[in-house]
């Protein structure tokens, strides 16, 4: 079968997109609040061992699939197993496609801001409410996102994905270190430092486990396949091992400061931890309203400038789910695909857009048993496919990756571009975490958090 498949060109080429997929909203939006309502330093560290000892094996696992099938989830699972595995890969793109659609939407928010404090607008945090609600302004944010996105896409991986990848990201980490370091000069800033690195353990209970697992498994882009699209644009010579290390690390690291950045902020204005989907919204404007008019507009419009930037590498690496299931198993044409998996997006992202508020039905979209409270539609959304689906998806491909596919043959896949890996105990580690910590660990959550979320059976409290 003759299959040519574009690649990307370098390894840092690589490295700056899978780290472009993993640094996001995920890490500067969701970590903070995820965060604070767990209790700041007891999440960050139950979220750290996910990351290193669940999330990493797992990470070069999706990328040798990618590059030994050279295809997208459904075919991977097709080539490397047998049809019947090809719904593990069904499921991962339609994970990607649901969380692209809410992702979007909050990649809007932040295009907005951008625009807001641009024009000198700081009080746009304290009107977050109306500003979410106000469908025509977000929608036309959202659209332009989602457009920009599938124009990158279309165009392929090296042209674009890679080239703005290797930019951007040193950038936002420069402006993300400077904001950390004048955070920790505002009055009660260390109470914020307190909340955010000395760990309260009581506070610890099941809901903030399965909540920094999603965390972690969304954070670094896991569970559905985005890895194992990108794997699949890799060279047979790149050291998988290496380059998925940094990989994780850049995102811990981008998660890590977001807190510090964030946690003196709220301290310092005397705000909730528990700030919800708002927090950095509500908060950070004000901070930059402190630093003065000029300066004030320029920190701040750049910060929202690169999250933007932050956000759409990641839903490039979404979009390219869908394209790439199109391409390679529906012989569709790449410009086509692109278009018709935006258009499918956005519209499923609908509810999302309107359920803040503009729609009450969509705002108060569902009554989980045992909730005193409704649930909007985009919270729905993440408790589904980000809390629910993409452990299953994990927990479904490392079976699959021992067991069907065969560790030798992932071993072997892994050691092409790092020889000394096969004698190493990292090769130990991986196995071991393969065929029993992950499986166990993400069968049991899973069944916790459905249980809790969608039937309020609180089994350990
Ligand atoms: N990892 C991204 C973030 O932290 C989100 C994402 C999830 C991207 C899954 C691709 C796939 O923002």
């Amino acid at each position: 079968m003759a299959h040519k498949r574009s690649k990307f060109s370098s390894r840092f080429g690589f490295i700056a997109a899978a780290a472009g997929s993993a640094v996001g909203l995920g890490n500067i939006w969701k970590f903070p609040f995820e965060a604070g309502k767990g209790g700041g330093a007891a999440f960050l560290i139950i979220y750290l061992v996910f990351c290193f000892v669940l999330c990493y094996p797992l990470l070069i696992t999706e990328i040798a699939i990618g590059r030994k099938s050279q295809r997208n989830p459904v075919g991977s699972f097709k080539i490397l197993g047998h049809s019947r595995w090809t719904f593990i890969g069904f499921l991962s793109v339609l994970c990607g496609i649901l969380i692209l659609s809410f992702y979007n939407v909050v990649a809007g928010w932040v295009f907005g801001y951008f625009v807001e404090i641009l024009l000198g607008n700081f009080a746009i945090g304290e009107n977050f409410e109306s500003f979410i609600a106000d469908v025509s302004e977000v929608g036309g944010y959202s659209l332009l996102f989602m457009v920009v996105t599938a124009f990158i896409v279309s165009k392929g991986i090296t042209n674009g994905i890679e080239r703005a990848s290797k930019i951007l990201m040193p950038a936002l980490v420069i402006i993300m270190l400077f904001l950390s370091i004048y955070a920790l000069t505002l009055d009660n800033a260390i109470e914020g430092v307190k909340f955010y690195l000395i760990p309260d353990f009581s506070k610890v209970n099941i809901e903030i486990i399965y909540r920094a697992l999603g965390q972690s498994f969304f954070s670094l882009s896991l569970g559905m396949g985005a890895l194992i699209t990108y794997g699949s644009y890799l060279k047979k010579n790149e050291d998988i091992i290496t380059s998925g290390a940094i990989v994780t690390l850049s995102d811990v690291f981008i998660a890590f400061l977001a807190g510090l950045m964030i946690f003196p902020i709220v301290f310092s204005q005397g705000l909730s931890t528990d700030g919800g989907t708002g927090l950095i919204f509500v908060t950070l404007p004000g901070v930059f309203e402190g630093m003065g008019p000029v300066l004030g507009i320029i920190i701040g419009s750049l910060f929202f400038l690169l999250l933007s930037f932050a956000a759409l590498t990641s839903t490039i690496s979404l979009m390219e789910l869908p394209v790439s299931y199109l391409v390679d198993q529906r012989n569709i044409k790449r410009e086509i695909a692109v278009w018709i998996s935006a258009a499918v997006v956005f519209l499923l992202g609908i509810p999302s857009l309107i359920g803040n508020g503009y729609s009450a039905f969509f705002t108060e979209f569902i009554t989980y048993f045992g909730a005193d409270k409704p649930t909007d539609f985009m919270t729905f959304m993440t408790d589904i496919a980000l809390n629910s689906l993409l452990p299953v998806g994990g927990f479904f491909i490392s079976i699959f990756a021992v067991y069907i596919w065969k560790r030798r043959k992932l071993f072997r896949e892994l050691s092409y571009g790092n020889e000394k890996f096969l004698k190493s105990w990292i090769a130990k580690y991986v196995a071991f975490c393969l065929q029993y910590i992950a499986p166990v660990v993400l069968g049991i959550t899973f069944i916790i958090t459905v249980l809790e979320i969608f039937f309020g059976l609180h089994l350990f409290s």
